[in-house]
């Protein structure tokens, strides 16, 4: 989704620039520029290709500059062409004044776009950013800093936005309301860009800009107002960002190397967790603990699963009622708050808009106690909850997640455990069998991961479909969900999820011998269940693969694949199910020949609702 990058310097800062987008690419975008102050003038530079090719083209220009704003887009009002990617320029010609660069949605571009027509604006994009372009410079009063903060009270939605005046050659304003935004403290020089990451290797002096904070960056000072004009001090934080995408290695691609990061990451994750304590979670989690009587998870896409899964831990095991929903309805919905609740977002990027509007959404309804499973301890996921358990699944970069998801069950299954014995339901013996099978997992996860050939000779098959039907059972039905949504996200195959029972209520109609139905069938209570479901959809000629435990007694036959996993593994089995639908959603990819890592149309932080 959008990044920006801005710097006001005394030396040529595209390299600066063109870092910063390199290493926001991971977000997803289609189409990314550059805006320099050069000579007096304001120049620019866009492409609807890669960060790469946009640099070559920087440098066939020479365009230099001691000041300027750089975008990576993720096309939201109007197609990803040249002409409506950032910066925008006004007037947009020769003689541009106002320079601009936007991440979020205004929602009442179509009115002010007709103000500013009236005045006699002349708009050559589609987009939503233009309009806050053309509406700064109709507003500019020969002080940046000061027509910012008045023009900003004009938008309504979201907005991350940077700005700069061919008048003002030394500065650049940028302004915060719903979407991420930074500031970067240099010497004589300062920054500002969508996450710190953006600046590794530039600046660690970072200021995380508050909700309706403006910023006046001049080289020797960045000077914050809030919403409502008063000059305020926010906090400088030494932050130690990950440089960025590491290296591929022998791998072919991110999703595949992140897949078999899980075993190391899983246990990072657990490191450092001896025993089961309400400690894991933040200072002050024991008395939270202690006063919630139920549990309220919000997330988005493959998060939103970790929460499903976590449900029936959380249900199961510590005997806690607990509800999931998706932020983005819940924020929008009339729900029953009830103040003893513990709200916990899920996020790998910490970012994503509707999850912390979400979150926000519950504390306005008086639900105070707030959690984060998060995978970026300086996300804006993590500064807005009280308590936080920090995945460490390092730096994901496939579009589609895959170890953020697994290391997010793990922490969930940490918080099942702690909330189980702060409700007396977690014996010192179960506590200490349970840690057991945890630190196990990276062996077992391993042991998954080498059935990768069986699974290839599967993909084969799958490359060639259209359709496909995923069944599950109990806390594997979310686990359907999210081996569904990784096949469709990036081998752009209809893939659907059902719990198995629900076959006969609807799916079962689309079964034909072109379906494949893939089945999650671990040896556990509902095995029996699932087997006539199975036989209802060999009965109608659908082609079954299914994906047993050891010790079932499933056999490979006529319309019958079976791939069996090395170790029945209980409670914790999901996290096992998913590995194997990950490297099937993969290789099937693969044969299709997408770009798995960055699938069309689809965004890595999703930073706008
Ligand atoms: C996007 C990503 C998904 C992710 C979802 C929620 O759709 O492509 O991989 O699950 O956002 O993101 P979050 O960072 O909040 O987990």
């Amino acid at each position: 989704m959008c990044g920006i990058v801005g710097a006001v310097a005394q030396r040529n800062i595209t390299p600066v620039l063109v870092e910063g987008l390199k290493r926001l690419e991971y977000r997803g975008y289609d189409s990314c520029g550059v805006a320099l102050h050069v000579d007096g003038k304001l120049q620019r530079s866009r492409s609807t290709s890669r960060v790469v090719d946009l640099e070559s083209q920087i440098g066939d220009a020479s365009l230099q500059g001691f000041t300027g704003i750089a975008h990576t887009r993720w096309a939201t009002h109007g197609a990803p062409v040249s002409h409506n990617a950032h910066p925008h320029f006004s007037p947009n010609d020769e003689a541009a004044r106002i320079a601009l660069v936007h991440n979020g949605i205004i929602e009442n571009h179509d009115e002010l776009r007709d103000e500013l027509r009236a005045l006699g604006y002349v708009f050559t994009s589609q987009t939503d950013t233009e309009v806050i372009c053309h509406l700064v410079d109709h507003m500019y009063n020969g002080d940046l800093f000061d027509t910012v903060q008045q023009a900003v009270k004009r938008l309504h939605g979201a907005y991350a936005i940077a700005v700069f005046c061919r008048e003002e050659p030394h500065r650049v304003v940028a302004a915060r309301q719903g979407s991420p935004l930074i500031v970067g403290l240099g010497e004589g020089e300062n920054f500002v860009a969508s996450d710190a990451m953006a600046l590794a290797g530039t600046t660690n002096q970072i200021i995380y800009l508050e909700e309706g904070d403006v910023v006046d960056l001049q080289l020797a000072r960045a000077w914050i107002v809030d919403a409502d004009g008063r000059a305020v001090t926010r906090e400088v934080k030494t932050v130690h960002a990950h440089t960025g995408a590491a290296e591929l290695g022998p791998y072919r691609h991110y999703m595949q190397k992140e897949i078999f990061e899980q075993p190391r990451v899983i246990g990072d994750t657990l490191e450092g967790v001896t025993g089961i304590t309400p400690d894991l979670f933040g200072e002050g989690a024991a008395e939270v603990f202690k006063k919630v009587d139920r549990v309220l998870i919000l997330a988005c896409g493959t998060s939103y699963y970790s929460g499903m899964t976590a449900k029936y831990w959380i249900e199961s095991v510590a005997k806690v009622q607990c509800n999931v929903e998706i932020a983005s309805e819940y924020r929008y919905r009339d729900s029953v708050p009830h103040p003893n609740t513990l709200v916990v977002t899920i996020s790998q990027s910490g970012e994503t808009a509707d999850t912390l509007a979400a979150l926000k959404h519950a504390r306005s309804l008086g639900m105070l106690h707030t959690l984060t499973i998060c995978n970026v301890s300086t996300s804006a996921m993590v500064r807005e909850c009280a308590l936080a358990y920090i995945t460490r699944a390092g730096v994901e970069v496939g579009v589609a997640s895959t170890k953020a998801f697994t290391t997010q069950l793990a922490a969930l299954f940490l918080l099942t455990l702690t909330l189980a014995q702060v409700n007396d339901k977690l014996s010192p013996d179960a506590e200490a069998e349970f840690l057991k099978e945890m630190r196990h997992l990276p062996v077992a996860i391993a042991a998954v991961l080498a059935l990768e050939p069986q699974i290839m000779a599967w993909a084969d098959d799958f490359a060639r479909k259209e359709n496909a039907l995923f069944l599950g059972r109990g806390m594997h039905y979310p686990i359907a969900l999210e081996g569904a949504l990784k096949l469709k996200e990036i081998s752009y195959i209809h893939a659907e999820a059902y719990p198995a029972g629900e076959l006969k209520h609807g799916p079962l109609a689309l079964v034909t011998e072109e379906m494949p139905v893939v089945t999650i069938a671990p040896n556990d209570a509902l095995l029996e269940k699932l087997k006539s479901n199975m036989q209802e959809v060999r009965a109608r000629g659908g082609q079954l693969y299914v994906f047993a435990d050891v010790d079932s007694r499933i056999t490979s036959g006529e319309g019958l694949h079976v791939i069996r996993l090395p170790e029945h593994y209980g409670l914790l089995s999901p996290i096992l199910h998913v590995v194997a639908l990950q490297l099937l959603a993969y290789h099937t990819a693969l044969a299709r020949g997408t770009d798995v890592d960055k699938p069309r149309n689809l965004a890595k932080s999703v930073t706008v609702e």
